[in-house]
């Protein structure tokens, strides 16, 4: 059963702390944007569409297709440079891959110094063709990560007006709490799906909730594993939301993005389609909350076991 979108679908705003930066409720993310084969005029037309949604932030990350998804934005940015001031632009940084972009690189590894993080989140201005980002997030925690240098980094990046908000992205909670005493952080980037449930019961969304700061969300469709999977498992939940969505007259992944949006610390999920029907349907899991027993039920069939 396929159920139509309202016409007047709007995303809403989210501020992701006090003081933090305003984002849409929903982020499109980019990560996929290199199989999406787009002409410069069809990048452009994919913005304006989700801004004409309401989705106004986008996710990046300086490794995005091997090194190639900021500019390929950034090319629809300088052709119509009007967009910058209409859109918020998150990005990463932090990893370090193989790749012939970057023939120093001997081993995939992690680089959390300053000089790196400085050096990168210039080469995503560069790339993106703005002067500055909304936000940055260290894209995975490093075992060789020395906070304060992580705060100096941050701070100085501000103090250039280079980064305007700064976070993380797959960090437990207490390397969460560690980064924020030293330096204001705005999210923590986790994943998190019916088919992730972890950050529920890790601590990680207990200790957002505790602090007012809002997840964002990756994968929250499980990569599309949500939709194909033929584990056991995985099929007896796509038939409890399936049958959830049409009861409720909602299109199947509206209530996967509903159902993640209803957690109390506030998660951002990000969106990775590159079809705008596909990020209409996730503005719509803004639009409605389900009951409890819903809540449940799809809780109880992702976890494969009712609640003690
Ligand atoms: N911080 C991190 O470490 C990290 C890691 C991974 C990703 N991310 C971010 O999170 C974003 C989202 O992650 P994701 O791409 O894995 O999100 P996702 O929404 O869980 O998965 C997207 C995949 O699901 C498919 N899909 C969506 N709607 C569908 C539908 N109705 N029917 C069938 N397939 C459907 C999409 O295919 P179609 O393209 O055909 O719609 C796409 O291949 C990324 O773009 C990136 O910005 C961050």
């Amino acid at each position: 059963m396929t159920h139509p979108l309202p016409a007047d679908l709007h995303c809403p705003r989210v501020t992701t702390r006090d003081g933090g930066p305003e984002l849409s409720r929903i982020v499109a993310g980019m990560w996929r944007m290199t199989e999406w084969g787009m002409s410069v005029q069809q990048r452009i037309a994919f913005i304006e569409q989700c801004i004409a949604l309401g989705v106004t932030s986008f996710d990046h990350a300086d490794i995005y297709g091997d090194y190639g998804v900021e500019g390929l934005f950034g090319e629809a940015l300088r052709a119509q440079p009007s967009l910058r001031d209409r859109i918020e632009l998150v990005s990463k940084c932090g990893i370090k891959l193989i790749s012939s972009k970057r023939p120093q690189h001997g081993i995939q590894h992690y680089d959390t110094t300053g000089a790196h993080i400085v050096a990168s989140a210039e080469e995503s201005l560069r790339q993106l063709h703005t002067d500055r980002l909304d936000l940055l997030l260290i894209h995975r925690p490093d075992p060789l990560m020395d906070f304060d240098e992580v705060a100096e980094a941050f701070n100085r990046l501000k103090q250039a007006g280079k980064v305007l908000h700064f976070g993380v992205s797959n960090f437990t909670r207490h390397q969460f709490e560690s980064l924020n005493r030293r330096v204001l952080l705005s999210t923590n980037q986790v994943e998190f799906s019916p088919l992730h449930s972890a950050p529920m019961f890790d601590e990680t969304f207990d200790g957002l909730q505790d602090l007012r700061i809002a997840p964002m969300i990756w994968s929250p469709l499980a990569g599309g594993r949500l939709f194909d999977s033929n584990d056991a498992g995985a099929e007896n939940l796509r038939l409890v939301i399936k049958e959830t969505a049409d009861r409720l007259r909602q299109p199947f992944a509206s209530v996967v993005f509903a159902w993640i949006m209803q957690l109390p610390s506030r998660p951002i999920p990000l969106t990775g389609s590159g079809r705008i029907e596909a990020i209409g349907v996730a503005v719509a899991g803004s639009s409605f909350t389900l009951e409890r027993d819903d809540w449940f039920r799809i809780l109880r069939a992702a976890r494969g076991h009712e609640v003690a």
